[in-house]
């Protein structure tokens, strides 16, 4: 029995209150749905800045009527303390995933992008502090790991970061830090890799490379490539960042105040994922048999290589990833044909 079959068992028998922030977002509504698929009762915050209300209602579909009895949701802002100490009331732990991402974005709109992502965060701590929440968790993310040469990456050999998007993920790890030195908050941050999954967001210039890629080929639209295809990722499937936060907010104490890579030490170059995507599509759209992806510039902020040494989540926090990249293409592959048929984009990648 996994550490996270345990866990799962503990949560059917026993009903806690989640905050998760970011609930109408890719990874927010996933965490949502494994929640309430749990039996747990969840509260939702998000402001829609990026996030949908069809996830929700995807969710809705999802869990049915009884478990969906069991979340509250509240439009607001996180940048608004007030609105975060409503939040937390009550709550025993916090999944904090609201924040605005894409490397791109924060080159374009820095300023935006640390109102959200270091105001806003500050603000949910100060809120769960003052809540006392049992633990918060937070999403940090690869792009800490910036101009830092090593691979696989471990957690406490960083870099300088490439882009401000990478500084706002990286202060939110040290006001983490500080909190629990300070308060003795219980924090863990969990540095996702490229995350993948039903739910993500095909639309407009910031998004993900794996979505973008589907509505493209889909629509015979041009798949294109920033720099030769051999930039690589440790791509890492949505259930396996829904495990890592379950375990995260309730491993033992000893594994709090901490930061984890969470994705497979597996690694990827875009040349490759484009063959795999192309491969699994090909059945269904025939058009693809020939289809070749079009290179252009690489882009600023982008790191070449990222390849996650997943150790530390394993030990401390039990961590067994379920689902390597091809298995959660093929799971994920009839939701985002599904859902992205009508939309199409160029690509790019980006370590997030
Ligand atoms: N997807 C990835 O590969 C990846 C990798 C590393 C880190 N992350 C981090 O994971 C988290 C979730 O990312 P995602 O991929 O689900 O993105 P997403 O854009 O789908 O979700 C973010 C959600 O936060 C909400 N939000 C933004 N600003 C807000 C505000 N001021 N107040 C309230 N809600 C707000 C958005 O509306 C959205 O629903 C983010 O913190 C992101 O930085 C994601």
């Amino acid at each position: 029995m996994s550490k996270f079959d345990d866990v799962t068992e503990h949560l059917r028998g026993r009903q806690y209150r989640w905050l998760v922030t970011g609930a109408a977002g890719f990874i927010g509504s996933n965490l949502v749905q494994a929640l309430l698929a749990l039996g747990q009762r969840v509260t939702g915050l998000d402001n829609f800045a990026t996030g949908y209300r069809h996830n929700l209602d995807q969710v809705r579909a999802i869990v049915g009527a009884q478990a969906w009895a069991d979340f509250q949701f509240i439009e607001g802002d996180i940048r608004d303390a007030a609105t975060c100490a409503r939040a937390c009331e009550g709550v025993d732990f916090v999944l904090h995933e609201a924040a605005l991402g894409s490397v791109s974005r924060s080159i374009e709109d820095p300023q935006r992008t640390h109102d959200t992502n270091v105001n806003g965060f500050v603000n949910m701590l100060l809120a769960a502090r003052d809540a006392r929440v049992r633990r918060f968790v937070y999403a940090a993310s690869s792009s800490t790991y910036g101009d830092h040469p090593g691979l696989p990456k471990v957690e406490d050999q960083i870099g300088k970061p490439l882009s401000p998007y990478a500084v706002t993920k990286y202060v939110n790890e040290l006001y983490a830090d500080v909190f629990a030195r300070c308060y003795g908050i219980e924090t863990i941050g969990l540095r996702y890799f490229n995350v993948f999954g039903p739910r993500q967001d095909p639309q407009g210039a910031y998004a993900a490379v794996i979505p973008q890629w589907v509505a493209a080929m889909v629509a015979d639209k041009p798949v294109t490539i920033n720099g030769d295809g051999e930039t690589s990722r440790d791509f890492c499937f949505i259930d396996n960042v829904v495990q890592a936060n379950v375990l995260a907010a309730l491993a033992p104490a000893g594994a709090a105040n901490q930061v984890y890579n969470v994705a497979l030490n597996e690694r990827t170059s875009l040349n490759q994922l484009y063959q795999m995507m192309r491969a699994l599509l090909l059945p269904r759209f025939p058009h693809l048999q020939d289809k070749q992806p079009q290179y252009k510039d690489f882009r600023a902020g982008d790191v070449r290589h990222s390849q996650a040494d997943i150790t530390r989540a394993r030990e401390l926090l039990g961590y067994a990833p379920t689902h390597r990249i091809d298995a959660g293409l093929r799971e994920a592959m009839d939701w985002y044909v599904q859902h992205l048929a009508s939309a199409s984009q160029c690509a790019g990648s980006q370590a997030r």
